[in-house]
């Protein structure tokens, strides 16, 4: 049988090989019962990457990211490589990744699973059923914008620049993303920027706004300053929907956001690029936690979040919402029966390893499929 679908696999650094083992599983048993078909392949990035390539990503790796139909990456970085050169960081292969593949939407969702919410750190009432997704902008803005660098000045002073920089398609693009999404959710977008003390976000603002006039009207906007929604997020975090953001202000907002549901263990991310005419678009799905040097190699870390990426994977790459819907479930039914790594663990019950996890995450998905 002729693979339908070609899944680039990276694990990357740190924690990333320990929860990618267990992706691995559970994409064996969707294979194996019939319901994917899909080749999966694997490649080096981060940490890893250097110390075999010499680069965090290789142009190679680069070319089979952008032939594969989607690639989960776990996660890079650590110590070990923090001195490097800013250009041989494992954080260039993530960026490079990203610029490389054009995917510019990050999805970043919260959401609290009803049996974690004692597991925020904010009151339960204060977090139960949220829901809500962050899109960040994620080619553009300070993290590329030029001129970058550090200089010394003729009085021996040093200077650090980075340039905040967006363009009309840029902002349009992303909020496009934004729009759509509420209107599968709850139609309301909130758009976050400082247009009170920067010129793009005083652009920001107005092209938000003539895209909703033109294209969105039905979908409910709001324009918040990046400040007041880093207090309204954890002040009353329910009242948004969909927030859009550029490229620094949706990177702190989206590592604010997911400790409302209490663990990063438990958050998944999609970054997807504009839609070819073919239907074809670029898509690189990742856990928003990082390497988490400090476990590594314990076999404790929480593989959920890497378990729910594949299956935003299913959903938004593949349209296989049933697919995407087992995994949330079994993952529900999991953390219900008390099943829970040390992160998310509660009065009582004794933390289990990365596998076991995994292993009760699959044995799950074979009861409910029956
Ligand atoms: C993220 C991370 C990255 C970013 C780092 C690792 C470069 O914080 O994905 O949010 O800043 O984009
Ligand atoms: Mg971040």
């Amino acid at each position: 049988m002729t693979a339908s679908k070609k899944i680039l696999l990276l694990p990357g650094d740190g924690i990333g090989p320990e929860v990618t083992e267990v992706a691995r599983k559970i994409m064996a048993w969707f294979n194996s019962t019939g319901r994917t078909n899909f080749e999966i392949g694997e490649d080096l990035i981060g940490g890893i990457s250097y110390d075999t390539n010499g680069t965090p990503l290789t142009p190679a790796t680069l070319q089979r990211c952008k032939e594969a139909d989607a690639v989960l990456l776990a996660s890079v970085g650590g110590p070990k490589w923090d001195n490097l050169p800013f250009a041989d960081r494992p954080e260039r292969g993530l960026l490079g990744i990203r610029k490389g593949m054009g995917v510019f939407a990050n999805l970043r969702p919260a959401l609290v699973f009803d049996v974690l919410a004692n597991a925020s750190t904010l009151k339960p009432e204060v977090v139960k059923d949220l829901d809500i997704m962050i899109v960040r902008e994620l080619l553009g803005g300070v993290y590329f914008g030029e001129p970058r660098g550090i200089e010394t000045l003729p009085n021996g002073e040093r200077r650090g620049v980075n340039t905040q920089v967006y363009t009309t398609s840029e902002i349009q693009r992303v909020a496009r993303v934004a729009f759509e999404l509420a209107r599968k959710r709850r139609n309301k977008v909130c758009s976050v920027e400082k247009a009170n003390v920067m010129e793009s976000g005083v652009l920001w603002r107005e092209e938000v706004t003539k895209l909703q006039a033109s294209d969105y009207k039905d979908v409910e906007l709001t324009h918040m300053y990046a400040d007041n929604c880093a207090m309204q997020l954890v002040r009353n975090p329910k009242q948004f929907d969909v927030i859009v953001s550029d490229n620094l202000f949706g990177d702190l907002l989206s590592d604010l956001a997911s400790m409302l549901p209490g663990s990063l263990g438990m958050l998944p991310s999609a970054s997807l690029g504009a839609k070819e005419a073919s239907g074809r678009q670029a898509a690189l799905y990742e856990p928003i936690h990082g390497s988490a040097p400090d476990i590594a190699g314990k076999g404790i870390a929480n593989p959920l979040a890497m378990i729910l990426s594949y299956g935003m994977m299913l959903r938004y790459s593949f349209s296989m919402a049933d697919n995407a819907d087992l995994i949330d479930k079994a993952v529900q039914n999991v953390l219900r029966a008390g099943i829970r790594t040390a992160d998310i663990v509660e009065k009582g019950q004794t933390p289990v390893s990365t596998t076991v996890m995994g292993d009760a995450v699959v044995k799950e998905l074979a009861g409910l499929a029956g």
